[in-house]
């Protein structure tokens, strides 16, 4: 394994295992009142550049349950809002810290952070990835669905970050992915050309269509996500009425199977991506998909900073 956590696609298809069972270990755990402290006096920094809720929150709460602690940083409190180098940053905190988590824009500032890191550091999401959430939403499909052959995900919406971790974590897993998304909002080729080697490899497919109508029929499960990442705030609007006939609603529900689960990693914005029809109702999992983020980060923890890392 190596030593950081940046995309799903340089994690290899056993290591995805390993991170699924040591997940459901500590879910399991939870249920019975038991808790491991594999990280007792280990310290872990969390530079955040964008807003968070869930991954600030799940990480934080995940170090403290295993003995650890965590600290958070932001570029105003640090002197990396005053123009100190990333590498100078990276290189001192290597010094106190066992671990970093970095959410930022682009994926070659959180590169550079890795290469000047002595320690793990894994990826909070990026303008182009999110393995933390792609990695949780597979462990919440195998727990819901008893595994991923013959399961099929339609997502329907942009091609973004948390598209791409997906995409990289079902050709993986050998999982069926189709996307919908609008002309010119279609993942990255580059990422979609990559995954599709691994596809092959796992007896899965790789679809990315501009028709959501088409990509939802008989799908188990349904995946939206914001229309309006963070970031790109000003074009809001546009994006508003380029993504309208890619919304979750009851329509598209009907089409896929009777069982579908249906998935957002949240925040959601209820009447655009989905309605509250949905989201709310039945079919939908995103509050038990939220708190798989603890469970799935404790493991993803214990792994790369823990012992389990060495072994
Ligand atoms: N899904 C997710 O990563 O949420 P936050 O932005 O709240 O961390
Ligand atoms: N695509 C969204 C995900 C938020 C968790 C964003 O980057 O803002």
């Amino acid at each position: 394994m190596r030593k950081d956590l940046l995309t799903i696609g340089e994690v290899n298809t056993d290591d995805i295992e390993k991170i699924l069972e040591k997940g459901l270990c500590y879910k399991k755990e939870k249920e019975q009142g038991k808790t491991s402290c594999p990280l007792i006096g280990k310290s872990l920094g969390m530079l955040f550049e964008k807003a968070s809720t869930r991954t600030r929150v799940s990480f934080e709460v995940a170090m403290y349950q295993l003995g650890g602690q965590a600290i958070f940083l932001t570029p105003l409190e640090t002197q990396l809002g005053r123009g100190e180098s990333i590498a100078d940053t990276a290189k001192v905190l290597s010094r106190y810290l066992d671990g970093m988590v970095v959410r930022t824009f682009s994926q070659k500032t959180l590169e550079e952070f890795a290469e000047c890191s002595s320690i793990p550091v894994i990826n909070g999401l990026t303008d182009m990835h999110h393995p933390c959430q792609g990695l949780s939403d597979l462990f919440t499909i195998k727990e819901k669905k008893g595994g991923f052959r013959g399961i099929r995900l339609a997502y329907l919406g942009d091609g973004n970050n948390v598209a791409h971790s997906l995409i990289e974590g079902s050709s993986k897993v050998g999982m069926d992915i189709v996307l919908a998304c609008p002309k010119g909002y279609e993942p990255n080729k580059e990422i979609v050309d990559k995954a599709m080697n691994d596809a092959k490899k796992n007896g899965c497919r790789i679809e990315v269509l501009n028709d959501p109508v088409e990509a939802v029929e008989d799908v188990d499960v349904l995946y939206t996500d914001v229309w309006t990442s963070m970031g790109q705030e000003s074009e809001k609007k546009q994006r508003i009425d380029t993504f309208k006939d890619y919304q979750i609603n009851q329509q598209i529900v009907n089409r896929a199977k009777k069982d579908v689960m249906v998935m957002h990693c949240l925040p959601a914005y209820r009447g655009k991506e989905i309605t509250a029809e949905v989201i709310d109702g039945p079919n939908s999992v995103v509050f038990e998909q939220a708190e798989n983020r603890l469970y799935v980060e404790k493991a993803i923890l214990d792994i790369y900073l823990g012992s389990s890392l060495k072994g």
